[in-house]
């Protein structure tokens, strides 16, 4: 089989998959806030997606995919014994780790995925974890269980009360925060849509407390080659790919980032609709 093998496909929300795929050199290396760049096949877009997971010993990773356009939707659509042409990695730096005592890691829907490593190597480290996470609705709440084997605390939330605590991630981190835990918290880990993580880095601001936000932007080479992912921090031109993806949330230009994830939107809308519309003239012929 040429590129690496689908081995197992698991659907966590109606359209986010986790998939476990074949790669052993980066099972063996990676570390929690990596990510890879696959291409499904030759020629295809090339697409960043965090390793929220690896099994060294059965040389896979796992990837948790939420379809959003032409090139997620496909790679979701894909089953075990199907296989990805390449991937790439583990690229970016790992995540900044330590014993801090209590740490909170916020999930914002398939934000969930990023943050899981995160909690889960600090949890390895000692560390006292309460996870918040949330989804627009009970479908969207990602990963409960498998937090919970080594959080203290899981608070699940729905922006429409369907589950959990009704309303944002935001609302139950400034309940945790303003109840004075014990160990106070000293760590922040916010992964989800930007104004999630803006809103986070607003909230922790005054509090003074360590706050880690993972960036999303466009990507395209991952190796600090294109400029794609340039991204504002502290004033300073950062690239994502390279010097990231997390970066100090007090620190990062939000409102640039939003500005320049919109800047592709009609092509990408294009591009699905391409997709959907296309017809495979290999199978008209046969
Ligand atoms: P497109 O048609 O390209 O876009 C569809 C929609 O998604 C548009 O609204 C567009 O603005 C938005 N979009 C496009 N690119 C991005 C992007 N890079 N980030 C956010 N929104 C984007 N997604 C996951 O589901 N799971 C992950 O673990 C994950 N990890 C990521 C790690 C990194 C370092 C980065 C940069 C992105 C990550 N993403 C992850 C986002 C994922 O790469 C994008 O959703 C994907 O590139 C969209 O491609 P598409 O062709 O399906 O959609
Ligand atoms: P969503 O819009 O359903 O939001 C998920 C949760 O985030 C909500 O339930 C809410 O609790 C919180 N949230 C949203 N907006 C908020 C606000 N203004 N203030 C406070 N909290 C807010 O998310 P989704 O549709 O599951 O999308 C997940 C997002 O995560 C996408 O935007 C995707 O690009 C992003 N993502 C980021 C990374 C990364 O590396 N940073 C990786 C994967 C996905
Ligand atoms: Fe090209 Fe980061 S993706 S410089």
């Amino acid at each position: 089989m040429v590129g690496h093998e689908i081995v197992e496909k698991q659907v966590l929300a109606p359209d986010v998959v986790s998939i476990r795929l074949r790669a052993p050199q980066i099972a063996r290396v990676r570390k929690p806030g990596q990510f890879i760049i696959l291409r499904i096949s030759e020629g295809g877009e090339r697409l960043p997606l965090t390793i929220a997971d690896a099994d060294p010993s059965a040389g896979t990773i796992r990837l948790i995919v939420q379809a959003v356009g032409k090139t997620t939707g496909q790679l979701a659509s894909l089953e075990p014994g199907q296989a990805i042409r390449d991937v790439v990695g583990p690229l970016g730096r790992p995540t900044h780790l330590d014993s801090f005592g209590h740490a909170v890691c916020i999930g914002g829907g398939v934000g969930t995925a990023v943050v899981y490593p995160i909690a889960k190597a600090l949890a390895e480290l000692g560390n006292k974890v309460t996870a918040i996470i949330g989804g627009r609705t009970k479908d969207y709440v990602l990963l409960e269980q498998e937090l919970s084997r080594f959080a203290q605390r899981v608070i699940p939330t729905t922006d429409d009360g369907s589950y959990g605590q009704k309303g944002f991630v935001t609302a139950a981190l400034k309940d945790v925060l303003d109840s004075s835990p014990e160990p106070p918290v000293k760590a922040i880990y916010a992964v989800g849509p930007v104004p999630m993580m803006k809103a986070v880095s607003e909230l922790t601001r005054p509090y003074g407390i360590y706050t880690v936000v993972s960036l999303n932007p466009i990507m395209v080479d991952g190796t600090g080659m294109c400029g794609g992912c340039r991204v504002t921090v502290d004033g300073q031109t950062r690239f994502a790919c390279v010097d990231g993806p997390e970066f100090d949330g007090h620190l990062v230009d939000f409102d640039e980032l939003t500005d320049r994830l919109t800047t592709y939107r009609q092509a990408e809308a294009r591009a699905v609709q391409r997709y959907e519309n296309h017809t495979c003239k290999l199978k008209d012929e046969s």
